[in-house]
């Protein structure tokens, strides 16, 4: 579990928006960590301490002077433990007394003393986040190094349409984790990740395609941005969400993919090829719908698509090159003609014929061959963490082997 061993507080503050932290709270919970809840007196009128109770296994705190809470006098000690305070939803005033270091309440008077960092999801009507007061609240907090993120725009509780509603659930979660990964050793690189299947047009109701469904992708573009990247997330259609802060290019066709891909190869320096290119494509998709026909068959002539990963691997400059091999049986042997063949640095092979691995699994279990020879076979885990694991293998390799001018003829340093 990512979070488990951290100790979290979260903060929720008088808005319509408190009863999403209910949700972030289990969210939370099931990641892990242990969170103590810590209400303002107008949260308590929108969502009641027995929720809180219940979803955290612990009592909420709210009055600094209740004398039946023995935490209550503890907010400092509370604030030492904490690894973070989370303030979800963030209300002007909240925002404001924090800018100002007021401490009238226990959630004000914790968040002046707390030490960890702090990250605040507000939530407000539009006119008064776009207040010049609230504007000045945020900056300020932001240059004493608290994450306020923004809000979304969309309906708001007044029934109009503004930018004020609290972010989503998944979009706090992820800025929880980002603020909570100590190693922000990618920072400064820009990955490309190539994520999901690619779509090639029959006619233009139907298409061919595969069984990927992009986790193995995304999931890379998630460990690096919380490892400090930047991350171009080129994906085929996929049901996920982009993790938030990477650049987002959605494609349907292999040539698509390839020419998004080719756009940006001069601007990084890793690429991870994970999607599952179609190989082959339709020759003359149709421009209507192809009639069916009871008597006659059909076919289709197909002619092959671009190998985008080799087009990468031939035009490098300074990126390393990573390719997914999807294999069934025979992993290692067709791996290393893979990796030979592509002209990659480094290759993540997995036998996609086994149950509970590759295609629409949330779990992996992958070979590493890298093109110095080395092979690191990884026990079976979730694909975040296969992801971490290829990230870490990318950074060692880079490290150990001077980037080779000519990928014929790689040079030789001690290996990891
Ligand atoms: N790939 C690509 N362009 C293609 C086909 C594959 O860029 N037209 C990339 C994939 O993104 C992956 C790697 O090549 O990183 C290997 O994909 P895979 O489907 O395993 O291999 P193929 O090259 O298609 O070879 P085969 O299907 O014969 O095993």
């Amino acid at each position: 579990m990512p979070l488990a061993g951290k100790e979290l507080i979260l903060g929720v503050t008088g808005s319509i928006a408190a009863y999403k932290a209910a949700y972030l709270l289990r969210e939370l919970r099931r990641a892990g960590a242990q969170v103590t809840v810590v209400t303002t007196a107008h949260a308590e009128r929108f969502v009641g301490a027995l929720t809180w109770r219940t979803l955290s296994g612990r009592a909420a705190l709210s009055d600094l002077f209740d004398p039946r809470s023995e935490e209550a006098v503890e907010h400092v000690a509370l604030a030492e433990r904490a690894h973070a305070v989370i303030v979800a939803p963030a209300t002007a005033n909240i925002l404001a007394k924090a800018a100002h270091g007021l401490a009238d309440d226990f959630l004000s008077t914790l968040l002046l003393a707390a030490r960890c960092p702090v990250l605040m999801a507000p939530a407000m009507d539009g006119g008064m986040w776009a207040h010049p007061a609230t504007a000045a609240s945020v900056a300020t907090l932001r240059a004493r190094g608290v994450t306020v993120l923004e809000p979304e725009a969309g309906e708001l509780a007044s029934g109009l349409a503004g930018t004020g509603r609290l972010p989503e659930v998944e979009a706090i979660l992820e800025a929880i984790h980002r603020l909570l990964t100590p190693a922000r050793d990618l920072s400064g690189e820009r990955v490309l990740v190539t994520s999901g299947p690619t779509r090639e047009p029959i006619d233009p109701v139907r298409y061919l395609s595969n069984r990927s469904s992009g986790k193995m992708g995304h999931a890379i573009a998630t460990a690096a941005l919380r490892r400090g990247a930047e991350v171009v997330l080129i994906s085929g259609p996929t049901s996920l969400t982009p993790p938030p802060g990477a650049v987002y290019v959605p494609v349907q066709t292999a040539e698509e993919m390839r020419e998004a891909a080719l756009q940006q190869l001069a601007s990084v320096t890793i690429v991870i090829k994970a999607a599952a290119v179609a190989d082959y494509r339709v020759k003359d998709p149709r421009a209507s719908k192809i009639k069916s026909s009871k008597t006659e068959g059909l076919t289709l002539e197909l002619v092959p698509n671009p190998d985008i990963l080799k087009e990468l691997a031939a035009r490098r400059g300074r990126a390393f090159i990573v390719g997914f091999a999807a294999e069934t049986g025979e992993v290692r042997a067709s791996g290393a003609e893979k990796l030979r063949s592509k002209g990659i640095d480094l290759l993540v092979a997995n036998d996609v014929s086994q149950q509970g691995i590759g295609f629409e699994s949330d779990d992996n279990q992958v070979l590493l061959l890298d093109r110095w020879g080395g092979a690191v076979e990884l026990p079976r885990m979730s694909k975040l963490q296969v992801a971490g694991a290829i990230l870490d293998r990318v950074l060692a390799l880079r490290a150990a082997a001077a980037p080779a001018p000519d990928p014929a003829r790689p040079h030789r340093r001690p290996l990891p």
